[in-house]
């Protein structure tokens, strides 16, 4: 039988990606060049634009570097990284997604595609762009591969997800120790109603992934309470995806989305494909981000 995570893998690889068309860089009324700021992206499939750090970088006119706008998304065509960069940004940010698909928080505790947050961290820690601390958002979306492959396992998964969390945070205080003092982070969602685990597991271990779930981001939650209380001058967000999925696919049409929940692909659905939600659900996460964060120097 073909294992969850090589189907989680295949998918994708067959993820679409659709084209797209960057804005050129604007002027301000009085002809000014709008402020440049930083975003620094990490986690999986849920977040990535297919970036590669070696490739072409960031630059005004092309904000998310390599590859072209919108890049290799989860569920194809632009996600909430695009549209917060171009669409809902109130100053010019350069994004660096180092998100990879298939991320995990610990290569050791559950394999990734191919990058584990570790190495993403890693990935910035060699950025040589002019980032400030003031200027720039830390945004950390990441532990859905790590449940996804492990809530049906047997041994006691609320101490998993302590492990994994302890580990999620001594990369986040890496990049605090390199100057980040601006975090977003967002909870897992309910991928357990996503149709790649409902056509592979019972409802009863469907209910365990959702209790999984719950668990993980109650103990994210204190986590980041931690995290602000032990480190000087950090400002948190936490934006709080498992609601607003939860929300969606309970009352689809009210966000304009179509009623089939439980098919994917089709234009309007929810799910983009099997394990990520389309598009038209990025823009609505997007929009929401931009909204819990106005007032800063991003949106
Ligand atoms: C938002 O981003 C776009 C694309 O980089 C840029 O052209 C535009 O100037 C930015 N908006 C503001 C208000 O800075
Ligand atoms: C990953 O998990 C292993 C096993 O628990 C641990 O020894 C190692 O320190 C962890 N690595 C990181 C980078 O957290
Ligand atoms: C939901 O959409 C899928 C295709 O995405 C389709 O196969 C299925 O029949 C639809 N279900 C209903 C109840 O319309």
């Amino acid at each position: 039988m073909l294992s969850l995570s090589s189907l989680v893998a295949l998918l994708s690889i067959a993820s679409r990606v659709v084209a797209g068309v960057v804005q050129t860089q604007s002027q301000d009324f009085n002809g000014h060049s709008p402020r440049t700021t930083y975003w620094f992206a990490f986690g999986d499939s849920y977040t990535t634009t297919g970036f590669d750090p070696t490739g072409t970088l960031p630059t005004p006119g092309n904000p998310l570097g390599n590859p072209a706008f919108p890049g290799e998304t989860g569920g194809g065509g632009e996600n909430f990284v695009g549209f917060d960069t171009v669409t809902y940004n109130k100053s010019l940010i350069l994004t660096y997604d180092y998100a990879a698909g298939g991320a995990t928080i610990n290569a050791t505790l559950v394999a990734p595609i191919t990058l584990a947050l570790p190495d993403e961290v890693d990935d910035f820690l060699d950025v040589s762009a002019p980032w400030k601390s003031e200027d720039s958002l830390f945004s950390v979306w990441i532990g859905i591969n790590d449940i996804g492959n492990t809530f049906y396992l047997d041994g006691d998964r609320s101490a998993f997800s302590d492990v994994l969390l302890d580990d999620y945070f001594a990369q986040v205080q890496r990049l605090y120790d390199a100057g980040g003092r601006n975090f977003l982070f967002i909870n897992v969602p309910p991928t357990y109603r996503a149709p790649l685990l409902v056509s592979f597991f019972s409802p009863a271990q469907l209910l365990t992934g959702k209790s999984v779930i719950n668990t993980f981001n109650a103990k994210m939650a204190a986590k980041v309470k931690a995290f602000k209380a032990q480190n000087r001058g950090v400002t948190t967000w936490t934006y709080d995806s498992y609601s607003t999925f939860t929300c969606i696919l309970d009352d689809p049409t009210a966000y304009g989305l179509s009623a089939n929940v439980t098919g994917f692909g089709d234009a309007g659905q929810f799910w983009g494909n099997s394990y990520h939600p389309s598009s038209d659900v990025h823009h609505i996460l997007a929009k929401q981000i931009s909204q819990q964060l106005r007032g800063t120097p991003w949106f």
